[in-house]
């Protein structure tokens, strides 16, 4: 398929030199050009404005591709973003010899085989916690509206229903919530829901640090048995599939309310419905569940539709447009760290290593078979070069090494040569 066909288009900013990475420093860095990026799937502009700002090429696609129509668009691409539609298998990962990263801009991975870009020497990166704020602020949000029943009155409404009813409509303040998970996003509603006045308990299987006046328990069961309100935030692991079924909702209070902005495996729907019609729930906000329709237009279906007091939102979540800023900034940072200091924090399939730049140092970075004996054969190519070695950090995973190491004398291309050819070897390249 040729490029045109494909509407791919150069984004117009795109310069090939800024005064910060010139063509002879991304030279320095083993390109033979400024590092070219291919944007799939609209990723969102802080992403663009950031490689621009780099001083990177970057080339722009709406839609995602299919693996050999990607294969081919990514002939002379140093760095991809894609989201969650592009499926990049071990096949397209292996043919794309001059890929050095990847960005999903997204929250998951699945997407990729990871496992192949490990062994490829490919980093990829995510954006796990941009949407944070944006979850924490929903769940509030709904705290209030399950607590007067706003669910109920606006359905009413729309279909010419004036009902003013003030029974079993509260005030939040002064209420229990309890957040099971206290993360990243757990954490986050805490504070909230104390500036609204609320009383909040927490239940972790990992000792946290309590923010504000929140209390942590012991036990599930003793934050199911005092919160008015109970809110999901872990994470989709063994521990936590179903953690949430009739044995659980039969300690809940009369009167309480479940929020699940989670994973769909943590509740079973079956026995939530039963608990909504049956007590002890007064109401419960929904917004993922055990099977989602994969598209907008397929029909959603399940068990507790159509329930009194039952708020249910298709995963948005972290669906903000500060979320989408937000994930295109800090993937594209990461994105562009790597390919200029080889830094690796928080890739996901990725040792990680981060040294602090020296100035007047050379540095290379060097990816292997994690294998014995690798260091000190690095170790004896750079003594027969007569270089020293300023500073050196090595990490491992169960397949690949992670060298960055700086040289004080300039021979680094000539250790770099050397080194790639090294059985051992992956990927070197100088930074
Ligand atoms: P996080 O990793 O920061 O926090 C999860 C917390 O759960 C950790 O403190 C962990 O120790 C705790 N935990 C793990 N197993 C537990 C167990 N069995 N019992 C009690 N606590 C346990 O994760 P984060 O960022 O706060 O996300 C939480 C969840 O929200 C994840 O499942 C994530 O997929 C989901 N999420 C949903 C979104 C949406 O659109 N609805 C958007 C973003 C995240």
């Amino acid at each position: 398929m040729c490029k045109k066909t494909l509407d791919l288009y150069r984004h117009e900013k795109s310069k090939p030199m800024t005064k910060t990475h010139d063509s002879l420093a991304f030279q320095r860095l083993g390109l033979a050009q400024v590092p070219k990026v291919l944007l799939l799937e609209n990723i969102h502009q802080t992403a663009i404005d950031t490689f621009v700002r780099a001083g990177f090429s970057v080339d722009l696609l709406p839609k995602a591709l299919s693996p050999p129509a990607l294969t081919e668009q990514l002939a002379g691409v140093q760095i991809l973003g894609i989201r969650s539609k592009t499926k990049l298998t071990a096949d397209v990962l292996r043919a794309s010899k001059d890929v050095l990263a990847i960005g999903c801009f997204c929250i998951g991975t699945n997407q990729v085989d990871l496992n192949a870009a490990n062994g490829l020497g490919i980093p990829v990166w995510n954006a796990p916690f941009s949407n944070t704020r944006s979850v924490a602020e929903l769940i509030v949000a709904e705290i209030i509206a399950l607590s007067r029943q706003l669910g109920d009155r606006v359905r009413e409404m729309h279909t010419g229903t004036w009902r003013k009813v003030a029974e079993n409509c509260f005030e939040v303040r002064g209420k229990t919530l309890g957040i099971v998970g206290y993360g990243h996003i757990g954490s986050q509603v805490s504070v909230l829901a104390e500036s609204l006045g609320m009383h909040v308990v927490f239940f972790d299987i990992v000792q946290k640090l309590a923010i504000g006046n929140s209390q942590p328990v012991e036990e599930l069961s003793q934050l199911l048995r005092t919160a008015d309100f109970v809110t999901l935030h872990v994470p989709a692991t063994p521990q936590t599939q179903w953690m949430i079924g009739e044995r659980e909702f039969g300690m809940m209070k009369k009167g309480s309310y479940l929020l699940n902005a989670s994973r769909g495996s943590v509740v079973r729907i079956p026995d939530l419905a039963k608990a909504l019609r049956e007590g002890p729930l007064a109401g419960a906000a929904i917004d993922v569940f055990p099977e989602e329709p994969e598209e907008n237009t397929n029909k959603f279906v399940s068990e507790i539709c159509g329930l009194r007091n039952v708020i249910l939102t298709p995963h948005i979540g972290g669906s903000t447009q500060e979320a989408q800023a937000s994930i295109g900034r800090e993937v594209a940072q990461s994105l562009c760290r790597y390919v200029v200091s080889g830094a690796t924090q928080g890739a996901v399939n990725f040792p990680q290593v981060e040294l602090a730049a020296v100035a007047g140092t050379y540095r290379i970075i060097h990816i292997h078979h994690n294998v014995p004996g690798v260091l000190s054969e690095v170790n004896r190519v750079v003594s027969e070069h007569r270089a020293n070695i300023h500073s050196q950090i090595l990490s491992t995973d169960e397949r690949i090494g992670y060298l960055i190491m700086d040289l004080d004398q300039n021979v680094a291309r000539e250790v770099c040569e050397k080194i790639q050819s090294l059985p051992t070897s992956i990927r070197t390249r100088m930074v």
